[in-house]
């Protein structure tokens, strides 16, 4: 059953009214399907059942507390780029022996801490941090599990923006210093090397790039086992699209399936990091219109969600489905633009949308559970909307809505307030 699908010309989150958690709760709000986040997740797991696999949600998709606790009581791993999503996962119940960490920039306190927790692997991406990572380790009498990170240098067709393994890019090592910072980890004490790991990039949606990155790993774990190297575990990343407007993504079951396909040692485990396809489809932004605005040229419907809710617009030109709450009303079908309060030319959610409105409709913003409230700031002081979790005919707050106060609690006044 779809997560949000209509009844009656009402917009349902599994079996709630869209417009009564409006009523509710307010807008703007994001609302989550837990069915959604355990299904998509699923189809991923099934389709591994054949290959040893961990699959580790990489958390900056969506780290609300709530959906990580849904993923981790399915005995979902995590992938996290920071020490504040480490103690997410844990404070959700996930585990550390199933969390990886990935990024560029760990800090001294971040590699502690993911040491302290005793997590399953940190995905080194360069010589500096590994040595770094290594002397830490060391120090405390430990021995840190390693994946390194490597840039396959391919290019998988993404965003500019959302591109990593083009070559030149920051992430990963580059493809030809991988050998020689194999032997580099083997001589390190404090570091154990466990795999190869790599991401291509985000929302790709063909199999091509990722069966090509796959081969390539493959060929270097190889090389490495020819070596006396023999390595644990194979880590693709994340990455897999889903479909926002026209896309035609392989669905999670072909993608993992096509990936434990190419495998060529059975022994070696495969990790997933996916993000955008569990969580995206999984959730909504819920939005009301303030105002219709009529011009010679440009029709606008200024909703109270902007790009501080939903920044993809504004940030990629990305298009997210616009959908009424309630359809079949008596206004005029118009070309409207969807535009949010804050001041900037960008703060546009959606061009160009036939739509029929009236102030105060309510509106959703589909596949706004991935990268939506994770990448919302507080811009012309606008607090956070409420997050909610629906489960069944239950709605469940997530996180609740941020207040001015709050914001304002955080500053200081330095001067006497007279004069
Ligand atoms: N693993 C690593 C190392 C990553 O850097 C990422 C995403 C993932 C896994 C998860 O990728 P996914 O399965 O979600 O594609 N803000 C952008 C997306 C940035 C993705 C960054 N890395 C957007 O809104 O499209």
């Amino acid at each position: 059953m779809a997560p949000f699908r209509r009844i009656g010309g009402l917009l349902y989150a599994e079996q709630v009214a869209l417009d009564a958690i409006a009523a509710r709760y307010g807008t703007p709000c994001y609302v989550y399907s837990r069915a959604a986040l355990e299904r998509n997740w699923r189809r991923f797991d099934q389709a591994l059942s054949g290959c040893p696999h961990l699959l580790c949600y990489a958390v900056k998709a969506n780290s609300n507390l709530a959906v990580l606790q849904v993923l981790a009581r399915l005995g979902s791993g995590f992938d996290i780029v920071s020490g504040g999503e480490l103690q997410r996962v844990l404070r959700a119940g996930g585990k550390a022996e199933r969390t990886v960490f990935s990024g560029v920039g760990k800090r001294d306190d971040e590699l502690r801490m993911a040491l302290e927790a005793d997590i399953r692997c940190f995905n080194v991406e360069s010589v500096a941090e590994l040595e770094r990572l290594a002397h830490i380790a060391a120090a405390r009498d430990g021995c840190a599990p390693v994946a390194l990170r490597v840039n396959p240098e391919i290019e998988a067709g993404a965003h500019a923006h959302i591109a990593t393994a083009a070559s030149g890019s920051k992430f990963g090592l580059p493809w030809k210093q991988v050998p020689e910072l194999c032997r580099r980890v083997r001589q390190l004490p404090g570091v154990r090397l466990d795999g190869l790991a790599c991401h291509i990039g985000s929302q790709i949606v063909s199999l091509r790039p990722f069966r090509q990155a796959m081969r390539k790993l493959l060929g270097l774990a190889e090389s490495l086992a020819a070596d006396g190297c023999r390595l644990r575990h194979l880590n693709l990343g994340g990455g897999l699209g889903i479909r926002y407007r026209a896309e035609r993504p392989p669905s999670p079951a072909v993608y993992a399936a096509a990936l434990a396909a190419e495998r060529t040692d059975d022994s070696l485990e495969l990790v997933l990091e996916p993000g955008r396809a569990v969580a995206g489809p999984a959730g909504i932004l819920l939005t009301r219109v303030e105002y219709l605005k009529h011009g010679p040229e440009r029709n606008f419907a200024v909703t109270d969600a902007a790009m501080t809710e939903l920044l993809r617009p504004a940030l990629y030109d990305a298009w997210h489905e616009i959908l009424p709450v309630r359809e079949g009303g008596d206004a005029p079908r118009r070309r409207y633009d969807i535009v949010g309060p804050v001041c900037e030319s960008a703060d546009c959610l959606g061009r160009d949308r036939a739509l029929s409105l009236r102030e105060g409709d309510l509106l959703a913003l589909c596949d706004a559970g991935a990268y939506a409230a994770v990448m919302g700031s507080n811009y012309n002081s606008r607090p956070r909307p409420c997050e909610l979790l629906v489960d069944g005919d239950a709605v469940r707050e997530a996180r609740r809505r941020e207040t001015i106060e709050e914001l304002m609690a955080k500053d200081f006044l330095p001067f006497e307030s007279a004069g």
